[in-house]
């Protein structure tokens, strides 16, 4: 396995592109499953996870081609569809679920593996069984896969509303109402943009929603869905984690394509901690406005609060700011696993079951670190651009589930950084 080596470097100054969403894309991908007329997603993100979707598709019937080195990915699903979708490749990706509500409204049923708990926590999928189930599905559990079939062959609308405003449960019921009969409402959906652009592609294809981003979307089902071609929206998640190298290390950087609407509640903890960001023209700019980095206390929450999938790299920036921070994880039941790992760097966190508290330190040492999960492993970076000495990543194949190129990004802002092959 292969390890990442970061030296502290000083400042950080220049430009690093942000490519289009992982989280949107893994989500968008399924989508061809609703037509027999070809997709075409444009800014789409060179990531192992893409791949793993891709490979999934595939084996279900759809063609997926990676064209200009993967940036584009034509889609289709002519058919016959193979409507069984395998734990091998499922359990390599929780978001192999989102075949789910597809594959429910072009065939009327389903054989989809649970994907397994993974290290961030035990992920159950109950929101989207319900969610289905009242769309008139059949759903039962048996040796580990969701057989799942439309009551009658086809899924009727219905309201609902969410225990918890669960994205993928959101996305799933969002796709399989588009070819439904009747109408669907879905109260207290999640509003992240990944949603917004998964309704803005669906619409493209000829589906009837609206109130994409609010608590409540609204699905008038059709008879069928035609082909598109769509941009996928700029990854917030990576652009929040770029957005701290200038933080954690001074210096300036710009964010190309970087939108504020995007990261809004992110930037404005970031202001709070001493950090200025601006609109420009080409994306967001990002420096210190002067002095040490400010404590400040953070809960992550669905969108647009705090995003938990920037808690783990935010703890890297606080564990050298002045005072001392409270981060309170509300979304996965575990995922402070970055912490014991900042520990051996010098960090002073106390976790107290989804609380950490963070005392920031001067500075923080280069050691031996260890990824765990996805977000984790870019955390360990940013602290080893920041810390004396060197830092050492090992299973950095988590890295690449969700940021691509990212040592050439990193050394395009003068970072000192290096993959050692295993
Ligand atoms: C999506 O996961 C993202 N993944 C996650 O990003 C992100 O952290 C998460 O949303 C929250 O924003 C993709 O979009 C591919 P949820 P998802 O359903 O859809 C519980 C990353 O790093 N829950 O909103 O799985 C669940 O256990 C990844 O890119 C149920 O209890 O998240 C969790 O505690 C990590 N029952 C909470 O809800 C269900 O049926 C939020 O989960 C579904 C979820």
């Amino acid at each position: 396995m292969d390890s990442i080596l970061v030296k502290g470097n000083g400042a950080l100054n220049g430009v690093i592109p942000i490519a289009g969403a992982k989280n949107a894309c893994l989500t968008l991908m399924p989508a061809t499953l609703l037509s027999e007329e070809p997709l075409t997603l444009t800014n789409a993100p060179r990531l192992s996870d893409i791949a793993t979707m891709t490979q999934l598709l595939q084996s279900l019937g759809a063609e997926v081609a990676g064209l200009q080195e993967g940036k584009v990915l034509a889609l289709s699903s002519l058919g016959p569809i193979n409507h069984v979708a395998d734990y091998d490749i499922v359990r390599k990706m929780r978001a192999s679920n989102l075949v789910l509500g597809p594959l429910l409204a072009r065939e009327g049923h389903a054989v989809v593996s649970l994907p397994g708990g993974c290290a961030i926590g035990a992920r159950p999928m109950d929101l989207h069984i319900h969610g289905l189930e009242a769309l008139g599905a059949e759903i039962e559990l048996k040796d580990g896969y969701l057989h799942a079939k439309a009551k009658g062959g086809k899924l009727r609308g219905a309201q609902m509303t969410l225990r918890m405003a669960s994205v993928g449960a959101t996305e799933n019921i969002m796709m399989a109402a588009t070819l439904a009969k009747g109408t669907t409402v879905i109260n207290n959906a999640a509003r992240e943009p990944e949603i917004v652009d998964l309704a803005q592609c669906l619409r493209k294809m000829g589906a009837q929603i609206e109130g994409e981003g609010s608590s409540r979307i609204e699905i008038q089902g059709v008879d069928r869905l035609g082909g598109a071609t769509h941009q996928v929206v700029t990854d917030r998640i990576e652009l929040g984690t770029y957005m701290l190298a200038p933080a954690i290390c001074g210096g300036e950087v710009e964010l190309l394509g970087g939108r504020m609407h995007l990261v809004a509640a992110f930037a404005e903890k970031l202001d709070q901690a001493g950090v200025s960001v601006t609109q420009t023209e080409a994306g967001l700019k990002v420096s210190r406005k002067g002095g040490r980095i400010r404590a400040v206390d953070v809960t992550t929450e669905p969108f647009p609060g705090f995003p938990t999938d920037l808690q783990a790299q935010m703890m890297a920036l606080l564990c050298t700011a002045e005072g001392t921070s409270v981060l309170e994880e509300k979304i996965f039941e575990n995922r402070f696993m970055h912490a014991p790992e900042l520990l051996r760097m010098g960090a002073q966190i106390e976790v107290h079951g989804g609380t950490a508290t963070v005392k920031g330190v001067e500075k923080l040492r280069g050691a031996r670190v260890m990824a765990t999960d996805l977000r984790a492993s870019v955390s360990l970076i940013l602290a080893g651009l920041a810390a004396e000495g060197e830092t050492v990543v090992s299973r950095v194949y988590h890295l690449d589930r969700g940021y691509e190129r990212v040592e050439e990004k990193f050394r395009g802002i003068g970072a000192h950084i290096e993959r050692i092959k295993a």
